[in-house]
């Protein structure tokens, strides 16, 4: 398939990702289905999507036409059937869990023609190992998107050990076409930005839990002595701790190397619920839980 065949994209997932992904392909015209389990899933993606577009709105950025155009070319759906239904590509952004993500595959594999390319935005699973449920390895790609979505530029192209050229190469394309800069990346755990990022964050909670600094000189320090737009501890209120803390395990796990030991209090936070920004609460109070 040439990324001038693809019309139609399926993304699997409504959540922080999914909706965000969903909004990047409406915006670069394609024509999207947007799934998840629940009306009230799929409902809450469609909500995440049009808050900020409706505060461009009001500043003068964009007109409320162009934003029920994108939001328009968008179909919500909770049946998984009904939503593959004439996408070319499809890009998964569900729960970051291989058991849910394998089983997902596995159904996609049966309801899909062969010719369909699936790409997942997973931030730290094996591309090869979900892959391998399928019949179509070769037509299976990591296309690693970062938060939010429409605004930021990266996409990590990720190869499997069984991904053929052709895909990498329309994954690399449509990446491009979204509006976005793909860096081809070799499956490796955490892949290049989060091998990097997530171990910087998780230092961070090992810094306050020996009382180095306070959170909101930790994050000072970083801002003003690195030029980081967001401190460690703001990001990873933002991106979620619990996908911090999933992010490190598998770099454990995968590499036995004890410099991924995640930290305990990073674990502590995420098991009382504290997760950040979308829980109200996660090293920060944003006075919501
Ligand atoms: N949050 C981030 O900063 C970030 C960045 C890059 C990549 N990712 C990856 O994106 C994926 C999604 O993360 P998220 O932060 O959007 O999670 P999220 O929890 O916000 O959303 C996940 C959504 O998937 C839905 N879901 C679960 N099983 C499903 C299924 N079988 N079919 C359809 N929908 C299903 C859930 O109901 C939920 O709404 C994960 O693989 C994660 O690692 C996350």
């Amino acid at each position: 398939m040439q990324v001038e065949d693809v019309q139609r994209v399926c993304v699997l997932g409504a959540g922080t990702m999914g909706a965000g992904i969903a909004q990047t392909c409406s915006v670069a015209g394609f024509s999207v289905a947007m799934r998840d389990l629940t009306e009230e899933f799929v409902e809450g993606g469609f909500q995440r999507m049009r808050d900020p577009l409706e505060k461009r709105v009001a500043r003068g950025k964009m007109t409320q036409e162009e934003v029920e155009a994108i939001l328009g070319r968008i179909e919500g759906f909770t049946s998984l059937e009904e939503a593959l239904k004439g996408a070319d590509v499809v890009i998964e952004a569900v729960f970051e869990e291989m058991g849910i993500k394998k089983e997902l595959y596995g159904e996609l594999d049966r309801l899909t023609p062969d010719e369909v390319i699936f790409a997942s935005n997973t931030s730290s699973l094996s591309i090869t190992e979900m892959a391998a449920v399928t019949g179509r390895s070769d037509r299976f790609v990591g296309m690693h998107f970062f938060n939010p979505a429409p605004v930021m530029k990266l996409v990590e192209v990720i190869r499997g050990s069984e991904t053929s050229d052709e895909t990498v190469q329309l994954a690399m394309e449509l990446s491009r076409k979204l509006g976005k800069e793909p860096v081809e990346v070799k499956e490796s755990a955490g892949f290049v930005v989060n091998r990097l990022l997530v171990p910087m964050l998780n230092e961070a909670f090992n810094l306050l839990l020996e009382n180095v600094a306070s959170p909101e000189d930790i994050d000072k320090a970083m801002k003003l002595g690195t030029n980081m737009p967001m401190g460690p501890f703001e990001l990873a209120d933002f991106t979620g701790l619990d996908v911090g803390l999933a992010v490190m395990e598998v770099l454990h796990r995968e590499s036995g190397d004890p410099k991924f030991r995640p930290s305990p209090l990073l674990r502590q936070l995420v098991r009382a619920g504290r997760l950040g920004r979308k829980t109200g609460r996660g090293v920060y109070d944003y006075g919501g839980g």
